[in-house]
């Protein structure tokens, strides 16, 4: 793990996050909720470039994928069929003394509370899925549970799409979606929530073709990650042995990144054979067979499927942009941005700021414009039409008040990559400066010249 990641703490994490609104706990003004998580302002924004990054990528770039966006609540077969009703489980064991609850492959390295050691049950496995009422009667045949994957629903509508899209085997159907899992021991901030959301992508393929397409998706993925600012020093693969496979799967990939907290799963590729499609085939009782038009064949598609949690995304990129810094003031102006030493004090002529150090496309405000005195109508007026030119494009940020180092340092805490600044000689020139948020170098140019200016990078 590099230096970086080492220094990070959650905790400071965490408080920036809620300072500048990104994260917030649910319901927090009762007290929390245990593994649930509210996005504020920015937050929403990531998310929302994470997704639309992915969406991006996997659907509108590409001619062999198409979207869906399935119900979160579906017939409770589906979950007999995929193996969800009997097999979601995971082994849960309590404290006897302190009551505490862990699971029996993540137990506690710290002593009881009660003092000595914990004393354990035996392990009981527990099912992670909601279950929830539908209509007024709560009997069991009202039992339906939220969905605890996204994959099912595109399974459950193969056949739907395959009729009206198309597409011909080899061909992905993708979604976006809210997923839900009673986790017994939420942790790690939001990585590890009981609500949360994943992209997930099934790309069906002719049996005999798993391996190549699990290998050109595995590749596709680690690309992606480092177009939307995970450096690929940051990420690793893990690769499942034979004999941690499930007996249908034939292989299987982690994308892991390196947290501050460890090495952990944002996205699993999984080759997942004919299993889902048979099962919903053998469940329903409707055929999940393709026809192959050029060689006359009927099959039933083997899946290779791609699946990441927007959320752990949005931690891993909060993690990667992090930075406390020693930045030069004027006294020492031009001299090098040092890394802060935690604990201690910037050296003479040096300030310390906290930046997120997002890439441009995931930033959740692109560029803030700043007239340098509130007070003063004309730069004003004009910064605010400069502001009204720009966020026609991108999402912009206005702020007038305070002194205009304290306004750039609150862009840095949020990862705005510019700040433009109207000062007395833009009335002159009709010229602005630009400022760099990672170099915090100025340039001056022109108003009529910042919308190309910013187009490069943005
Ligand atoms: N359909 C396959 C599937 O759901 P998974 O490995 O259980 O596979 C896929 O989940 C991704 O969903 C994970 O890699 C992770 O990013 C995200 N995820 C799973 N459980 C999560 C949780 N409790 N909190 C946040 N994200 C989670």
């Amino acid at each position: 793990m590099s230096e970086k990641k080492a220094d990070l703490t959650m905790e400071a994490l965490a408080s920036l996050c809620k300072r500048r609104g990104f994260i917030f706990q649910s319901s927090e003004i009762y007290g929390g909720i245990n593994g649930f998580w509210d996005y504020g302002p920015l937050g929403v924004e990531l998310k929302r470039n994470i997704k639309n990054a992915w969406w991006r990528a996997m659907v509108q770039d590409r001619e062999d994928i198409v979207g869906l966006d399935s119900s979160i609540i579906m017939h409770p077969r589906v979950w007999e069929a995929s193996g969800h009703a009997s097999g979601f489980t995971d082994p849960m064991v309590d404290c006897k003394k302190c009551k505490g609850r862990w699971r029996a492959d993540q137990l506690p390295e710290t002593k009881c509370p009660q003092g000595g050691p914990h004393e354990f049950t035996e392990a009981r496995m527990f099912n992670l899925m909601f279950e929830t009422n539908v209509g007024p009667v709560k009997d069991a045949s009202a039992l339906a549970y939220l969905r605890p994957e996204t994959a099912q629903g595109i399974f459950v509508q193969f056949g739907n799409i395959l009729a009206i899209a198309r597409q011909k085997v080899p061909f992905g159907i993708a979604q976006i979606g809210k997923a839900f899992r009673n986790e017994i021991n939420p942790r790690n901030y939001t990585f590890r929530s009981r609500e949360f959301e994943q992209m997930e992508l099934e790309f069906f393929v002719k049996p005999g073709t798993d391996a190549q397409w699990h290998e050109y998706w595995v590749a596709e993925r680690m690309k992606w990650y480092t177009t939307i600012g995970l450096p690929a020093e940051h990420l690793h693969q893990y690769v499942y042995k034979k004999e941690e496979l499930a007996h249908y799967a034939s292989a299987c990939v982690d994308v892991m990144y390196d947290f501050p907290f460890g090495t952990q799963e944002l996205e699993g590729i999984a080759a997942r054979g004919d299993f889902d499609l048979r099962r919903h085939q053998e469940f329903s009782g409707k055929s999940m067979d393709y026809f192959d038009p050029e060689t006359k064949e009927k099959f039933v598609p083997h899946v290779v499927e791609p699946s990441a949690g927007v959320d752990r995304i949005a931690l891993a990129l909060l993690c990667e942009a992090y930075r406390e810094e020693w930045v030069p003031t004027e006294e020492v102006a031009g001299a090098q941005v040092l890394p802060a030493e935690p604990g201690k004090q910037p050296p003479q002529g040096f300030e310390a700021r906290t930046v997120m150090r997002f890439a441009p496309s995931v930033a959740p405000v692109k560029v803030a414009v700043f007239p340098l005195l509130k007070n003063k109508p004309e730069l004003v007026e004009k910064g605010r039409k400069v502001f009204d030119l720009l966020r026609k494009r991108w999402p912009a940020f206005w702020d007038a008040t305070g002194a205009i180092g304290r306004r750039y340092r609150r862009q840095d805490e949020i990862g705005t990559p510019y700040g433009i600044t109207i000062d007395f000689q833009t009335l002159e020139d009709d010229t602005v400066t630009l400022r760099d948020r990672d170099t915090m170098q100025q340039i001056r140019l022109k108003i009529g010249e910042l919308a190309a200016k910013l187009e490069e990078t943005l």
